[in-house]
């Protein structure tokens, strides 16, 4: 077998604890974290008093776009008139200049939907 890491910690979370949806969240959750660190650190801080490269992700399931003080966001997100509901983060991850034409984020590309799953998991946490 040769899953990324992620897909492995979350499949020995689940296969571990079975039935216990708490143990699977948590394990998406973590294989979440992961991606994150992999893919978004370097531009997005988790300590919630910081802006870094990109606006702080702390809270963002259910936020308008653009609503972090003392960022500067592009007016394409500006203007975007988005919410980051579980939808719209799944499109931002997948093809973020879609969602958002003129948008300042380097473009990711997340497309494999079991990772938007995790990715989604660990930023509900924050
Ligand atoms: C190269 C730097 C960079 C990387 C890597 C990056 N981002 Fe961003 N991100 C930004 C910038 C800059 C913005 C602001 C975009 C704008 O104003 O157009 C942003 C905005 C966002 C927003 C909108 C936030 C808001 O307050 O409206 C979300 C959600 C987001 N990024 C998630 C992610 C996730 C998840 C990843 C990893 C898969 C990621 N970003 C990777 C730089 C980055």
């Amino acid at each position: 077998m040769n899953l990324p890491l992620p897909s492995l910690i979350a499949l020995s979370v689940a296969l571990l604890s079975p039935l216990t949806s708490h143990a699977a969240d948590e394990g998406m959750a973590a294989a979440g974290r992961q991606l994150f660190n992999h893919h978004c650190t370097a531009c997005h801080s988790l300590d919630t008093s910081q802006n870094a490269f990109g606006p702080s992700l702390v809270g963002v399931l259910g936020r308008p776009a653009a609503s972090v003080p003392r960022f500067a966001y592009s007016k394409a997100m500006q203007a975007s008139g988005l919410s980051w509901n579980e939808d719209n983060l799944r499109k931002w991850i997948s093809d973020n200049e879609a969602l958002v034409p003129g948008t300042r984020m380097r473009h990711v590309s997340i497309t494999d939907k079991a990772e938007q799953d995790y990715l989604i998991s660990f930023l509900r946490t924050l």
